[in-house]
């Protein structure tokens, strides 16, 4: 095996996605399994370059995890020509200017979800990184999740017929901050620093519903602030001023009807703190995050509505549950692993900026359609 180095300029890793998924559960998971084998006799040895505003907090990090290189200077980082890929996972507001950079540096980039505040700024980016010629991807996790897979395998192998309909369900209760620290940091709360839940997850339902059921054609959104005022990290009480629960349906392609909540501002009374429940004219499926379960139509039972007496029947324990038969990496790591092949290999890899502008698209006409009341045609994303 020969080995074969790939720097990686990672900016934004003392946050909480930086850190934990794409840092610790992708790249350096990486590195204690020896690297990537790339199949070919080379095995792709990951080197991360922490990037940050704050030293002291990037010298503990690269100290916690025995790693050499960090530096509060992204333009030299980005000058440095021994560095092959960018890595954005900074907030929101902060991305744009950076991948432009870094784009600018003929770095390859692979970044965090929403790639820009709007969709143009999403389209700029594409069609910069298609002028320069580099290799660029954008996080698309969800479609690497356990419970996501097995839909996909139910889909491809024709169990449901013909789709009917999506129901998403995706949640919990994010605390304000006050009596109880909040578990996700207070940007997400506040419009004008990039937050709001729409910005945040109807970038992923995009791509979840374009590539498992079809491409979103409209949108019909309404949002809410349930929770105007939350306390932030130093706790300071501030106003919310983005929107914490968002009520979405989209017509797909193919003529299925998906219907999805999102909201931070709910308690879970589900398996997983996302469900997607398909129903489709052969068999209907609960998917989640790792579980995926099943109802056939021969195995559907024939309720009568009467409220007069108790359930008869024990409605949850006629669903099968659909067996693993694969062994599942983390989600976020096995999308890396596909985007680093892409760069060492020329492998294929459409989830790009491309396709990161139509996460971005999704989540402005979704607050859009909430603003003006009304359903809005999605038309489709081209450069
Ligand atoms: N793929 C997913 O499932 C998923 C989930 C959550 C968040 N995200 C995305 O990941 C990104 C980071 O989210 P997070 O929850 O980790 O946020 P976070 O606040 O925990 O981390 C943000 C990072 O950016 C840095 N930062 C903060 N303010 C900055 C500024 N003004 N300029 C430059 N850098 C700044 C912070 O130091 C930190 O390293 C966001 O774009 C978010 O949309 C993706």
């Amino acid at each position: 095996m020969t080995r074969r180095t790939v720097r990686i300029a990672m900016n934004g890793v003392t946050g909480r996605m930086g850190h934990r998924q794409h840092l610790v559960r992708s790249i350096l998971a990486l590195r204690e399994q020896g690297g990537l084998d790339l199949g070919n006799g080379e095995t792709l040895w990951p080197e991360p370059v922490l990037v940050g505003r704050r030293e002291h907090a990037l010298r503990a990090l690269a100290e916690r995890h025995g790693l050499t290189e960090w530096s509060t200077d992204l333009d030299a980082v980005l000058a440095d020509d021994s560095v092959d890929i960018y890595f954005d996972a900074q907030v929101t507001s902060a991305r744009v200017e950076a991948i432009t950079k870094a784009i600018a540096a003929g770095k390859h980039v692979y970044t965090e979800k929403p790639t820009a505040a709007d969709l143009a700024g999403a389209l700029e980016l594409a069609r910069l990184a298609g002028e320069k010629g580099i290799k660029h991807g954008v996080v698309q996790d969800k479609l690497f999740l356990p419970g996501l897979l097995k839909l996909k395998r139910l889909i491809d192998g024709g169990f449901f017929g013909e789709i009917l309909s999506v129901r998403g369900e995706f949640g919990y209760w994010v605390f304000e901050g006050d009596w109880q620290d909040a578990q996700r940091p207070s940007w997400n709360y506040r419009a004008e620093d990039g937050g709001g839940i729409v910005v945040d997850m109807f970038p992923h339902w995009e791509y979840v519903l374009h590539e498992l059921f079809g491409r979103v054609t409209s949108v019909s959104a309404h949002v809410a602030t349930h929770v105007p005022r939350r306390w932030d990290e130093q706790g300071k009480p501030y106003e919310a001023t983005a929107d914490d629960a968002a009520y979405g349906i989209f017509q797909l392609e193919g003529g299925a009807i998906a219907q999805i909540n999102s909201s931070w501002t709910v308690r879970v009374h589900r398996d997983e703190l996302v469900e997607f429940q398909v129903d489709g004219t052969h068999g209907s499926a609960v998917a989640g995050l790792r579980g995926c379960r099943v109802q056939h139509r021969s195995a559907t039972p024939k309720p009568v509505w009467n409220p007069d007496i108790p359930a008869t029947e024990s409605f949850r324990d006629q669903w099968q549950e659909v067996p693993d038969n694969a062994e599942f990496d983390n989600g976020f790591k096995a999308q890396w692993e596909l985007f680093l092949r892409h760069v060492a290999l020329d492998e294929p890899y459409h989830w790009d900026l491309l396709a990161g502008a139509r996460g971005v698209q999704l989540a402005e006409l979704g607050l859009r359609s909430a603003a003006e009341g009304r359903r809005l045609e999605v038309p489709e994303v081209t450069l």
